[in-house]
């Protein structure tokens, strides 16, 4: 059965603890938003239309900027959108995401699409969904993916006029552009990513014309005897907890030293035990140090997967009957999961549904980036 029967409080301490331990979130917010209720077999909270998110206009416009802007990574090559693009769905399009040069990176670019709404962020659950600006500074300041220093990031934004302008009107009058504040202006854009016009939320406002009667009898083997919901269920398709599926390890991990030594970083920062002897993706086991969750990564999103192959953690299946397989195979050793033995119209049914929870492309054209202009002496 699963394990998913862990008490609220008990988890949310056990990552709060952890991460704590590990030092790897400076602000961790320990007031358990981040942990649902674990549902109880049999009451999952119900598939439902997102909420809205209430969106700070003139920053997130500004952060929309910084979002393309290759002067926020070290070397001025990366932006964010260079994992996470536009063009493919956010993400890369690549099984494994390949990192700041010469350090690649040894799990898959998730998509940001709906990211303002997750609970929890990363592929092992690691960084609380409430605070965006962590997971952005994370993300600029890793050696790994973007390996900025947020003082040079600061001073080289300071020196574009058109940020400084921006700036005084989105964030705050007469004052310098701030490291942290930069992240939380990121985060801002970021929220605006969000799905738009999905035939399932047309067909859960009463459109029942919106999904084909397939995609009803994949729903109805969803919610039922596949037992789907009892991970992905809510708004956002995930219970913000992490499980083991058994997705086999992607053999180029340890077949690229760059990305192999990446991972022990990874452990080696975690405070892992023993994490030199490690030659599988451990998962949350890195994050809680708790035995049991080894090999358990977060519960995705299901919504946009049309936009957003290959899947997994590890990018091990190129498409969603290569899910529904594995799925239906009770998954892959040690698996919390039980084979399903479906039909072979049963699996379309499925797939058929998961493809009514993917809306109109979300994109959005990169700005044109205004260049540095030193401020003369006197106006700094
Ligand atoms: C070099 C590639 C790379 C760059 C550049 C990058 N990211 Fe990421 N991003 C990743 C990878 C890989 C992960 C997942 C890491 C993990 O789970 O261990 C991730 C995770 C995330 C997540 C969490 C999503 C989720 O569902 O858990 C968000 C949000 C995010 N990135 C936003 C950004 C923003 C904003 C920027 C720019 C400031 C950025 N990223 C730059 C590769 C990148
Ligand atoms: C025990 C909890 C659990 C159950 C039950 C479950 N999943 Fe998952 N699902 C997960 C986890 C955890 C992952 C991520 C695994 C990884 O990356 O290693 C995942 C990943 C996925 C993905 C890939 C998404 C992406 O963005 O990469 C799809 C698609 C998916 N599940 C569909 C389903 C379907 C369909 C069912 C029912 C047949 C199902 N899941 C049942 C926990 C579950």
């Amino acid at each position: 059965m699963m394990n998913g029967t862990e008490s609220l409080t008990g988890r949310a301490t056990k990552w709060a603890m952890a991460v704590a331990v590990a030092g790897i979130v400076g602000t961790w917010a320990t007031d358990g938003h981040s942990q649902a209720p674990p549902a109880a077999p049999g009451s999952y909270p119900d598939l439902a239309p997102l909420p809205r998110l209430k969106i700070n206009e003139k920053m997130a416009e500004l952060g929309r900027y910084f979002f393309f802007d290759v002067r926020l990574s070290g070397d001025a090559a990366l932006s964010c959108a260079s994992c996470h693009d536009p063009k493919k769905g956010w993400a890369d399009g690549a099984p494994l995401s390949k990192g700041y040069p010469a350090s690649e990176y040894f799990r898959n670019s998730p998509t940001l699409i709906n990211a303002g709404h997750r609970k929890r962020f990363m592929w092992d659950g690691r960084l609380d969904g409430s605070d965006m600006g962590t997971l952005v500074r994370d993300m600029i300041t890793e050696a790994h993916t973007m390996n900025m220093d947020a003082r040079l990031m600061q001073e080289r934004l300071k020196q574009v006029p058109e940020y400084v302008a921006m700036w005084d009107t989105a964030v705050k009058k007469n004052d310098d552009i701030n490291g942290m504040r930069v992240f939380n202006v990121v985060g801002e854009f970021v929220k605006t990513i969000q799905s738009k016009n999905v035939p399932f939320d047309r067909y859960l406002a009463g459109d029942t014309a919106a999904i084909s009667a397939e995609a009803e009898q994949g729903l109805q083997l969803f919610k039922g005897r596949a037992g789907c919901i009892q991970c992905h269920n809510g708004s956002t398709f995930s219970d913000g907890n992490v499980h083991r599926t058994g997705v086999p390890e992607n053999p180029n991990v340890w077949n690229t030293p760059e990305r192999a030594i990446t991972m022990l970083r990874h452990y080696a920062t975690s405070g892992m035990p023993n994490y030199m002897n490690a030659r599988t993706d451990v998962g949350a086991y890195a994050i809680t140090k708790d035995k049991r969750d080894v090999g358990k990564f977060l519960t995705p999103s299901l919504r946009e997967l049309k936009y957003t192959a290959p899947y997994m953690h590890n990018g091990m299946y190129a498409t969603l009957n290569d899910v529904i397989d594995f799925y239906d195979k009770g998954g892959g050793e040690g698996s919390e999961l039980k084979p399903l033995n479906l039909s072979s119209s049963e699996r379309s049914a499925l797939v058929a549904f998961l493809q009514s929870l993917s809306g109109d492309p979300v994109t959005t054209e990169p700005p044109k980036l205004p260049g540095y202009k030193v401020r003369v002496f006197g106006t700094n």
